[in-house]
This record gives structure tokens, sequence and C-alpha cells, in this order.
């Protein structure tokens, strides 16, 4: 015992980044990706001051029951919904997120899938590997162009934005749909158009989802949402998990009342529904939006400055750049 408060950090990062908490803390990192049972989780938070979490960590109050000197919980994600927020805030915690050093590499993901899926990719891939190219056919695996189409995005926040930022040079007109209208200056910069959801559903050839998963959000496009869509468009799930019902989505692609969809991220995942293993219209893809070198580091360099600056240290001294509850320090200064 060094008499330093004690972080604990539930997966593998950079050990670089992380080496910049060791002047203030004791840092116990997790040295394989496991699934820690909600009992094993709550022994860890209950031995540490700090702790740094990714989104397979589902923390609420019975996780946070017997951890009375944990200050933060500093979530490797910009999503959060892995943390009960209400009971964190009431058990005075403060909960941080990696906001905004994600947006681009989320949203340069997004275009791959949404090109693979419209250029059916996975599809002609599997074929090739199979063995199955005899010649080469003018009329073999024709696909979609994006030039003069239409793209929604339902959830028009940053990483929204930069998803329709790069529409432009698509040639594409973009609508959205969000909880509230973006500023006209927004909406100038993103040449996107605010439309209402049956609108969007209704108009669009490609569809992003880009919403956090809320009790609102969840089966957002179930079967009648598909239904109101396009036969011929394109779904592409980079949000959460549970925003698409995925039972749905597979009976809309299987019966042809959808060209393709690509998909991130799964209800259930690491589990994925397997009526959609077994299409070929669907991209699948393991919640990678996110995975680049540069992303993954600047999202761990954030959560380290979240508890460096939670504690005092570090270049945010005193305001962690990503806060959730900022409630919960004006209530109870930082440590
Ligand atoms: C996020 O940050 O919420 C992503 O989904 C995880 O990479």
């Amino acid at each position: 015992m060094t008499g330093k408060p004690r972080v604990w950090i539930s997966r593998p990062t950079f050990p670089d980044i992380v080496a910049r908490l060791e002047p203030f803390f004791e840092v116990t990192a997790e040295p394989e990706e496991i699934a820690l049972s909600s009992r094993e989780l709550a022994a860890r938070l209950a031995g540490c001051e700090a702790a740094i979490v990714g989104l397979k960590e589902r923390i609420g109050a019975a996780e946070i029951a017997g951890a009375s000197r944990l200050r933060i919980i500093a979530n490797l994600a910009v999503g959060y919904d892995n943390l009960d927020l209400p009971a964190l805030t009431a058990a005075g915690i403060v909960a941080s997120n990696t906001a905004d050093v994600l947006n681009e590499s989320v949203a340069d993901y997004t275009w791959a899938l949404l090109l693979g899926a419209a250029r059916r990719m996975g599809a002609a891939e599997r074929w090739l590997r199979a063995g199955q190219w005899r010649a080469t056919e003018f009329r073999g695996w024709l696909g979609m162009d994006t030039r003069g189409r239409t793209l929604g995005i339902l959830g028009m926040g940053r990483i929204g934005q930069a998803i329709a930022r790069r529409a432009v040079g698509f040639g594409m007109q973009v609508i959205y749909h969000n909880r509230s209208r973006l500023p006209e200056a927004v909406e100038r910069e993103c040449a996107a158009r605010y439309v209402d959801k049956p609108v969007l559903l209704r108009e669009s050839d490609f569809l992003v989802l880009a919403v956090p998963l809320t009790a609102q959000s969840r089966h957002a496009i179930g079967a009648a949402e598909l239904a109101q869509m396009k036969p011929s468009a394109v779904l592409v799930n980079i949000a959460r998990g549970g925003v698409v019902d995925d039972a749905a989505l597979a009976a809309a692609l299987a019966g042809g009342r959808l060209a393709a969809a690509a998909l991130d991220v799964f209800e259930g995942e690491p589990k994925v529904h397997p009526a959609l293993l077994a299409l070929d219209n669907v991209i699948l893809s393991p919640h990678i939006a996110s995975a680049t070198w540069d992303t993954r580091r600047a999202m761990t360099a954030m959560a380290v400055d979240n508890v460096l600056a939670l504690f005092g240290h570090g270049p945010h001294a005193g305001h962690p750049p990503s806060l959730l509850n900022p409630q919960v320090l004006a209530a109870r200064p930082a440590p």
C-alpha cells in the first residue's frame, strides 16, 4: 500500500499514456479483455478511488454499493448507456466520457460501411475467396451509386455532423432528424435539411443511425419504420445495438423490403442475431467504428485526463474535460 489513491483500469489500453497516472496513483490494469460479473465488478470498484472502464462494464447501483472511496468512473467511449448515470450521481460519483475525440474516425468508418454495403463488398469478397470467380461479368455485382442520392441521418450530434460534412464529396443531399433542430449556421455548414422522422424514413436512399441509446431511441428502427423506407434503401447503424430491432431488420432484408444494411453494433453484442449472419446483403462489423490507433490513444488520453483533473493534476487540473454529471462536482468539491 503506497498511500496513493488507486485507479483500476478494466482492460488493456496504452501503457505509455496510462503512465501519466503513475506519479499520483497506484494503477492496476486488467491484463486481458475479460468479461467481469456484476459481483467481480463490484469488488474491483470497492477497492479504488477512480476507475477507467469500457462499454462492456455495466455499472449501476449494485456495482457501486460498496464503492465508498470511488470518486470517478471514466468511460472509454462517448456513449455511456453502460452507466446508470442517475445512480452514480446520487452516490456522488463523477462520470466522464470521451466526447469529440472519435468523431472523425467514426464518420470515416460510417462511410466505409455505407459504401461497402452499396457496392456489395462483403459478399463479393466472400464469393472471390470461395473460388467462384470464373470470368469478369459485365453485369455481375452491380451495386448502387451515391451521387444524386439522399443521405438521411437520424441523430445529428457531432458524429452525425461529421458524417454529413463528408456527403458533399459524394454528391449527395443530406436530410436529418434530431430531437432538436440544429442552428442554421450548423445546418448550412453540413448542407443538411431538417425533416420529421416519417419524411426521413420515406426519402432516404441511405439512412445512417447516429443516436445515443436511450429509453426513447430503443427500437427507433423496427418493423413499422422499416416498412416506411424505400425497398432500395441501405441502412447503416454505427450508433448502438438496440436502436434497431435486429430481428425485424433481418426479416426486411430477407424479404426484399430493404436492399442492404451495414451494422457495426448489435442488440446483445457480442452475440449477433443468427438471421443476420445468414444474409449476404448485410455487412457485419464488430463495433470498431472508433478503432484506429490515433483515436483509441486519444480516447485513453482523455479518460486519463479526466481522472488526473478530478484529483487536481495534469493540464486540466480541477476541470475534467468531459464530464457527464457536473452537478456532482458542484455539490462535492474535487479531492
Ligand atoms: C463509443 O465511443 O461510444 C463507441 O461506440 C465505442 O468505441
